[in-house]
């Protein structure tokens, strides 16, 4: 991590509380911990505290590039926060417009995320534990045609599915920012930053928090649990790989979408009280795994292929037809998907106990050709539907990502 502004190495804190402490010791006796205590006490800046925490740890001091070919916050591990913010154009935003708006917030974003605060940052301190902050940019068709330029066929909103019970309330939008971190008072901060910034051009349309273990508390590379209690993302495309590359990367068609891809975000609440009445047996036939180890039902371990010829002893399939497992796998290996979901459990205000979900993430170069044929397997079978119901959708074009002195959205706008 770099220094923030005025980087001398030690922070507000030490300065208050850690006078002892061998980094206060000096910052005190150059500065006199009453004087600069009572400057702080009456709002004045010394600008000694502007500096990077020299109690930073490997979890705050973590961060991952913002520049790139790729945007930053798909190929990313998950991080154990994220908000996903979508945003409404004001009607006056043109073409020029949008061009100010995307060079501030990647100039933000790309100050944020390495650890130091954007201008005009008025909690700097805020932004100096990235964690490994990241900023994914996001287009809905409106930004795109306020732009003039060409939309790819898929960015549009998902055909209607029988399940579908949206709700007005988190659908579409213009823009979308998705902030991830391993923290999240470094993500609201940075969430704030950006909206700041966005206000003179957009309004916040929705706004939706979803989380998964915190940093440490799982081994790295583990698969998340959901609220269900399943581990979710065993079967996914691994980032790095030309697999992954070909699935998720768009290869043009819009040209400006070279390197990028799309999103679609769906916000599925989950019956949790309904899941609690059914027992073990038939929660994991469901779908098609074990709870525990995540193994398909023909299997013993999280990766083992899973058997859909084999059959119990009095004929039936162990996996069964109705299962998630086997209604979202395609036979078709193009017509597959990058799942990078959060849970998210919210206060109910109805007299029920739980308002839980998750926001199912889900990255692919087509949307047409790889997304919607696999829910629609799903919206005509699938016992996972029981306790599943999507109330919100939305689906946006996540342009490529930019060099150190471009702006994401370069290339449409
Ligand atoms: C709340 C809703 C959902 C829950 C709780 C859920 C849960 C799961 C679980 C536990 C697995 C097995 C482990 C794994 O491979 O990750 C799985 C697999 C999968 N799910 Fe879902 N899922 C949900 C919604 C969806 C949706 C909406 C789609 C796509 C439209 C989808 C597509 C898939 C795919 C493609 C797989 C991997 C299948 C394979 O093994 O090839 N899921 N899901």
């Amino acid at each position: 991590m770099t220094a923030g502004p005025g980087g001398s190495g030690f922070s507000r804190r030490h300065l208050l509380v850690g006078g002892a402490a061998a980094a206060g010791a000096g910052a005190a006796a150059m500065l006199g911990a009453q004087a600069v205590a009572g400057a702080l006490a009456r709002g004045g800046d010394t600008g000694a505290d502007r500096a990077r925490p020299t109690d930073a740890t490997a979890v705050g001091d973590a961060v991952v590039p913002f520049h790139g070919t790729h945007q930053a916050g798909i190929e990313t591990p998950p991080q154990a926060h994220a908000r996903f913010i979508a945003l409404d154009l004001r009607p006056e935003v043109d073409a020029a417009a949008l061009r100010r708006m995307l060079r501030v917030l990647s100039d933000d974003a790309a100050r944020i995320t390495q650890g130091t605060a954007p201008l005009a940052d008025t909690e700097p301190e805020l932004a100096l534990a990235p964690a490994r902050l990241t900023v994914t940019f996001g287009f809905g068709p409106g930004l795109v045609e306020r732009a003039g330029g060409i939309a790819p066929a898929w960015l549009r909103p998902l055909p209607p599915f029988g399940i579908d019970r949206l709700r007005p309330e988190w659908n579409g939008g213009d823009l979308l920012l998705h902030v991830g971190s391993d923290d999240p008072v470094t993500l609201a901060h940075a969430a704030r930053m950006l909206l700041k910034d966005a206000r003179s051009f957009a309004t916040v349309r929705w706004s939706q928090h979803g989380f998964r273990r915190a940093a440490g508390a799982d081994a790295s590379g583990s698969t998340m649990r959901n609220l269900f209690g399943q581990l979710d993302g065993t079967v996914n495309p691994v980032p790095g790989t030309a697999d992954f590359d070909e699935l998720v990367w768009s290869a043009g068609a819009p040209e400006w979408m070279t390197g990028g891809t799309s999103l679609v975000l769906r916000r599925i609440a989950m019956d949790l009280d309904g899941w609690d009445r059914v027992d073990r047996p038939g929660r994991e036939a469901a779908v098609g795994r074990r709870l525990g180890s995540g193994a398909p039902l023909t299997g013993s371990r999280e990766h083992d292929e899973p058997d859909f010829e084999a059959l119990t002893p009095v004929g039936f399939p162990v996996i069964a037809d109705f299962s998630h497992l086997r209604r979202s796998r395609s036979d078709v290996p193009g017509e597959r998907i990058f799942r990078r979901g959060y849970n998210y459990d919210e206060s109910p205000g109805d007299g029920s106990i739980s308002d839980a979900g998750l926001l199912f993430a889900s990255y692919q170069a087509d949307v047409d050709r790889q997304f919607v044929p696999i829910q629609r397997r799903l919206d005509e079978l699938d016992l996972l539907n029981e306790w599943t119901t999507p109330i919100g959708s939305a689906v946006f074009a996540v342009p490529p990502g930019c060099a150190a002195d471009g702006y994401v959205g370069e290339t449409l706008v």
